[in-house]
Formats: structure tokens, sequence, C-alpha cells
């Protein structure tokens, strides 16, 4: 098995699984938390995450196949998405993996389901088809509230990881979401987009 990469939440390795490469994503303890509240919640977020992405399957979203479900171990055996992460692309590549995500995350967003950590690192492109990754945070819910804060994390996270053509990117995200929201829905989810926005800016005053 060879290590991935070392996450806070856990380590991802790749593996095999019936003769094919396969991603093992591992949740590891945490010392400072009670042992037994430890478990219970790497369990719960193992179950929550493999089911999230099973459900996000069903709704015609591309995520990797779930092949096992360790509780014990809180592992999660997956299909390998041989792509390249969204964060890596560029040009018109990187602009229409934007639409893309806006798509999926409104689909995500009207079947109340926000993913919670909606990154360019949490998306790889393969063979030109986008597929979404790491449900680790991903919640159940249908307020408008709820919703803008996923969008409002994927701003922000154009603005570090993507600094020149933030703009650009975020303006391809809308148009992929409006495409798939109703437009009343659309208005009140980027209306609240900016009330959190205004809200920072106090906080940052005070
Ligand atoms: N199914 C997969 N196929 C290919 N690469 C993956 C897969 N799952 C995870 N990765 C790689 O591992 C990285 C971390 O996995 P992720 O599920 O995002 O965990 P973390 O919570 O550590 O961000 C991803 O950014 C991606 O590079
Ligand atoms: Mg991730």
């Amino acid at each position: 098995m060879k290590l991935l990469k070392k996450g806070a939440e856990g380590d991802i390795y790749l593996t095999r699984f019936d003769n094919h490469t396969a991603i093992l994503k591992t949740r590891k303890k945490k010392p400072y938390r009670h042992p037994q509240l430890d478990s219970r919640i790497r369990k719960q977020r193992t179950i929550r995450e493999s089911s999230i992405l099973s459900e996000a399957k069903s709704l015609g979203i591309r995520t990797p196949l779930v092949y096992q479900v360790n509780q014990n171990d809180c592992t999660i055996l997956m299909q390998q998405i041989n792509g390249i992460l969204v964060r890596d692309l560029v040009g018109i590549k990187l602009e229409s993996a934007c639409v893309e995500i806006g798509k999926i995350t409104a689909t995500l967003h009207k079947s109340g389901i926000i993913h919670g950590d909606l990154t360019t690192s949490n998306f790889i492109s393969y063979q030109n088809k986008i597929y979404a990754i790491d449900f680790g945070l991903a919640q159940k819910s249908v307020r408008t509230e709820d919703h803008a804060v996923d969008l409002r994390l994927f701003k922000e996270i154009l603005g570090s990881a993507h600094v020149g053509v933030m703009d650009l990117l975020w303006k391809a995200f809308l148009k992929g979401y409006r495409s798939v929201v109703r437009p009343e829905r659309f208005n009140k989810v980027l209306n609240h987009v900016g009330v959190i926005e205004s809200r920072g800016r106090y906080a940052r005053m005070e």
C-alpha cells in the first residue's frame, strides 16, 4: 500500500481491489478526544461519507464507486479516479470545470445535501468529466443559509488558490449553479452569500 496523502482527518493510500487500483481513505484517532467519543465520531463520519458518496451517485453525480466500508477501522475503500485535480487545471479547462462544479453543487443542494468542503482539490477531471470526491464534511440541509455557506467557501478558496482568475471562475461556478436551480432559489442563495460577506466585513471592523 502506498501513502498518497497525509491529511488532518486521516491518510489516503493507493491500494488494489479486485484487480483495480483503489483508494483507501482512513480516519485517524484523535488523542485529545475521549476514546469512546472518538470512535463514535470517526465511525459516524465514515458511514456518512460513504452513504452520501453513494447518494450523490444516485443523483447522477460522478463519484468514486464505494467498494468497501469498514466501520471498525473507519476506512472507505473506493474506486480511484485517475485524473487531474481541478486545482491543477488551467485556462478554459479550469473554467468549464468550475461550471460543472456549480452544477454538481446545485444538484446536491436540490436534494438537501451540502458538500461542506467545496474546493478545487475535491474535484477530479477524468476524460473531460468532473468527479466529486471528499464528502467527509457533507451534511443534510435544505436551509438557504447552509447552502450559501457552501457557495461562500468555494468563492473564498478561489481567492486563495486561483487568485488572478477568481472573478472569472466564480462567474463560471454561478453559471453552472444557476442552470440547475429555479431562478428564485438562485437569487435567494446568492443574496445570502452577500449577507454572509457583509457580516464578515463588520466582524473585521470591530
Ligand atoms: N477516489 C479518489 N481517486 C483519486 N484520488 C483521490 C480519491 N480520493 C482522494 N484522492 C486524492 O487524495 C486527496 C485527499 O482526499 P480527500 O478525500 O479530499 O481527503 P481530505 O479530507 O484529506 O481532503 C484528494 O485531493 C485527491 O488528490
Ligand atoms: Mg479533500
